[in-house]
């Protein structure tokens, strides 16, 4: 695979593409959770599944120890369904403060909220024996953290709950879940379908992301005239698109289910091997970065599967010009706090939120490719050297 286009130009998408094959391809049993899981729901989102999660479990009007590294999304629909949130300091290294955690737990706490950061497991286990030892119900987001394990332990299996997106890790068009552990068995509604022509403009635009990432001119010319087309087509026929990777919590779509195609697709995944590419692209990054940044990790812990290799930088938005320029979709990670969330108090949550790049490192990156973004990768940091140096 190429991933450069005729004009010489690298492609490389932040989220993996549509490969035309897997539309097709039979189904592969799933061995990990949420595909594992006897009692899950799926949804169009995972923040459906957080809003439920409340109403199920009788959290409204109580508060939820959340951490303060969030996403926000997530945050909006806890307090959409009637709970308050409380925060936990996380340190510099996406590490829970179990300490902070337990002094914070008071009368109206009701349950914890525990976040692994794009694959990388939290203190799960620490964090269940507080919950226990209080009586609260322990909520694991494993939203950036599908077919991520803890060594042996899947991520997600050891909550009361366990919440997960599929469209973030897999090419699928949208797909949430909702995952209960334990001998209660809830009986949880089955959501509708989402609009097709929705679930039907996703999959084409995964498929052209797919062609272009092959280095087709066909595929880069298509992709350029159907989103012009397409973006008129959409508001003509009014058709609702109901956007994916978005930063705020609608509830218009609370009810919203997974499509079919989703399932689909996410069945003819071999899932093995997804974790083992994305594992082989962080162990490359780590190496060929660690001597132009610091990695934030010096190490991809067993079973973790990589959402992406997070890359501390100090002008982001200057880092973040050059590698899209170069055709790397870099993706600004969590620059905002929840209006909930007092900033000052969390200084080094604050710090992470300033510094922090997301380079791919996905399953659809063959080994050449990697080659390439590292390439960009170390010009672009050292471009961001000369200029603080200049002003400086
Ligand atoms: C930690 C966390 N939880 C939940 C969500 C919500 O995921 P979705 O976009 O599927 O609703 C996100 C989204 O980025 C997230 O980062």
């Amino acid at each position: 695979m190429e991933a450069v286009t005729p004009s010489g130009r690298l492609y490389v998408p932040s989220l993996p593409t549509l490969w035309p094959g897997m539309l097709v391809s039979k189904p592969k049993p799933g061995a990990l959770p949420p595909f594992s899981s006897p009692n899950v729901r799926y949804f169009y989102f995972a923040r459906n599944a957080v809003w439920l999660t409340v109403k199920m479990l009788g959290l409204d009007k109580g508060e939820v120890l959340m951490p303060a590294y969030h996403h926000g999304v997530e945050v909006e629909a806890l307090v959409d369904a009637g709970a308050t949130p409380r925060f936990y300091r996380v340190g510099s290294r996406w590490d829970v403060d179990l300490e902070d955690v337990a002094r914070r737990i008071g009368p109206k706490t009701k349950a914890l909220y525990l976040t692994h950061y794009a694959g990388f497991p939290g203190p799960a286990e620490a964090m269940r024996k507080l919950a226990d030892q209080h009586g609260l119900v322990l909520i694991e987001d494993c939203a950036l953290s599908l077919l991520s394990s803890d060594g042996a332990v899947p991520l997600g299996t050891t909550g009361d709950v366990g919440i997960f997106c599929l469209y973030k890790t897999l090419p699928v068009p949208n797909g949430g879940a909702l995952v209960v552990n334990g001998a209660r068995s809830y009986s949880l509604p089955e959501p509708p379908s989402p609009p097709s022509a929705s679930t039907f403009s996703h999959t084409v635009s995964a498929l052209l992301q797919n062609l272009e990432l092959r280095g087709g001119l066909v595929g880069r010319t298509l992709r350029g005239l159907v989103r012009t087309v397409g973006h008129g087509t959409v508001k003509a026929a009014s058709i609702e698109r109901v956007a994916t990777g978005t930063q705020h919590f609608d509830r218009k779509h609370v009810d919203l289910g997974m499509s079919p195609l989703t399932r689909r697709i996410a069945l003819a995944q071999d899932l093995e091997s997804i974790v083992e590419k994305r594992r082989r692209n962080y162990f490359y990054l780590l190496g060929r970065l660690r001597d132009v940044v610091p990695p934030l990790f010096n190490q991809l812990p067993p079973g973790a599967c990589p959402l992406f290799y997070p890359m501390v930088v100090q002008e982001k938005a200057e880092v973040l010009a050059r590698l899209r320029a170069k055709g790397i979709d870099a993706i600004d990670f969590w620059k905002r706090f929840h209006p909930a969330c007092d900033a000052a108090a969390f200084p080094e949550v604050a710090q992470l939120r300033r510094s922090i790049v997301e380079i791919p490192c996905h399953q659809d990156l063959s080994p050449e490719v990697m080659a390439d973004v590292a390439l960009v990768v170390r010009d672009a940091v050292r471009a961001e050297r000369r200029t603080k140096k200049r002003a400086g």
